[in-house]
């Protein structure tokens, strides 16, 4: 079989170093992948995967290299792509594609969207309102004390979410995405829930359009510095499985959440095939859904897919074709951490292009796979090439055994102004 797989982060690293264990891949290509990507091989006959000079929001040009190629099956990595309703092009074209049809992205793509389902088929979430105005929306801020959370309708490169603390910030907050539109045409609609505390959680469970399996529950950190602290970044760290939910709770919640999804999906005429992300709040009340994302989390992905033992490109098939029922998703007991090792001065500005070192010492290391984010290859050396720069991953026989691997990996890599958090997992202990 032959596969695209599009995106070149550290959750697309993730997903073909997975898929290239899978007997049934013969060729793999990347758009537009990074310097790790072409560095993997496929299990199957040795042969390297290769990177594609494609944009992964290049709907065009990306359906003619599948065509001319005669790719078989290809897998999507971010959300603008199926934004823009890659799946539905390809399809058209009769290509077998993996992720959500246009329809089932909006679940990312519009918070507004997502709030209104989630009221209408009863999934636990905040108590909210959306609006069109800004005032109105500053009434209901002050129905909650000015304790809430203002969110942009659409996609704001993970920036259109405001947290307030009094009636003075949450109308700040409205001005400034309703009136002044930091965030364009993403805030012409708001939608404002009630603040809520407690652990958050990520979820993902893989969906073919009637059943959904559920995956082990990870936590991502999405602060930029220790003990929580700097600016949002897109992730800095993940581990998996975490203590917060046993079994009995992870089943608990996936029947509330999941089936009512699922359930909501049917009647809306909404055929979600793809991967369900759901951001939860763990508070003294039960799960509440804060968002749903429509793909892999990265660095989700990574500690993931790690730990699953089952056949990605089967299961991913079986999700495009609507037959997961069929299948079983076998997860490693052991745990995974990974940790991201950013750019200096991530998530703001700065610098590309540093060489990174010690990369092949890294890997010597027992139970590490280190994933490429942002990386290029330059006069024959790695270099640093986005904020986001490598997410190392390691296994172990529990969490304070996988941590300690990982940050073993990350003390072996060097580069000019690395950035990344000391406390990846400890929240778990
Ligand atoms: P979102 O993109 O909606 O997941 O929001 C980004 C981040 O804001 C989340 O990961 C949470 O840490 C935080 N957040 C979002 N909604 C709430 C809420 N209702 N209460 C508390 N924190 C929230
Ligand atoms: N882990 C954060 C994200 O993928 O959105």
């Amino acid at each position: 079989m032959k596969l695209l797989v599009i995106g070149s982060g550290g959750r697309e690293h993730a997903l073909v170093w997975k898929l290239a264990q899978s007997p049934h891949v013969t060729q793999m290509w990347c758009a537009p992948g990074n310097a790790g990507i072409a560095l993997e091989r496929l299990a199957k006959n040795g042969a390297l995967v290769e990177n594609v000079n494609i944009a992964a929001d290049d709907l065009p040009k990306l359906l003619v290299f599948a065509q001319e190629k005669k790719v078989d099956f290809t897998v999507v990595g971010p959300d603008n792509p199926l934004a823009l309703g890659i799946v539905d092009l390809f399809q058209k074209h009769g290509l077998k594609i993996w992720g959500v049809n246009q329809k089932a992205a909006q679940f990312e793509s519009s918070k507004v969207f997502s709030q209104q389902f989630m009221e209408k088929y009863g999934i636990p979430t905040a108590s909210a309102g959306t609006f069109s105005e800004a005032g109105p929306a500053k009434a209901f801020c002050a129905t909650l004390g000015g304790k809430c959370v203002v969110k942009a309708d659409g996609l704001a490169l993970g920036k259109g979410v405001l947290i307030c603390h009094n009636q003075a910030e949450a109308e700040k907050a409205v001005d400034e995405i309703m009136v002044s539109k930091a965030f364009g045409a993403a805030g012409a609609n708001v939608v404002i829930q009630e603040f809520l505390e407690g652990i958050e959680v990520s979820l993902h469970a893989l969906c073919d359009g009637k059943t959904a399996k559920i995956f082990p529950t990870s936590q991502d950190h999405k602060r930029a510095l220790d003990n929580d602290e700097g600016l949002n970044t897109g992730g800095m760290g993940t581990y998996s499985p975490t203590p917060f939910l046993n079994d009995t709770q992870l089943a608990e919640t996936a029947r509330r959440v999941l089936e009512p999804f699922m359930r909501g999906c049917v009647a809306e005429g909404i055929d979600y095939r793809g991967l369900l992300y759901p951001g939860v709040m763990l508070t003294k009340n039960g799960p509440k859904i804060l968002e749903f994302n429509a793909r892999f989390g990265d660095p989700e992905t990574q500690v993931y897919l790690t730990r699953l033992e089952s056949d990605l490109v089967e299961l991913l098939e079986a999700s495009a074709s609507g037959t997961l029922a069929k299948h079983k998703l076998k997860w490693s007991p052991l745990a995974s951490v990974c940790v991201v090792m950013a750019s200096g001065g991530y998530p703001g500005n700065y610098a590309k292009g540093k060489p990174i070192l010690g990369l092949a010492q890294a890997a010597m290391l027992p139970n590490v796979k280190v994933f490429h984010a942002g990386t290029a290859l330059k006069d024959g050396q790695i270099v640093t090439n986005a904020g986001r720069v490598l997410g190392v991953t390691a296994m172990g026989k529990d969490l304070s055994a996988a941590q300690a691997a990982a940050y073993a990996a990350v003390e072996a890599i060097t580069f000019e102004g690395a950035q990344f958090r000391h406390d990846i997992a400890a929240k778990a202990f």
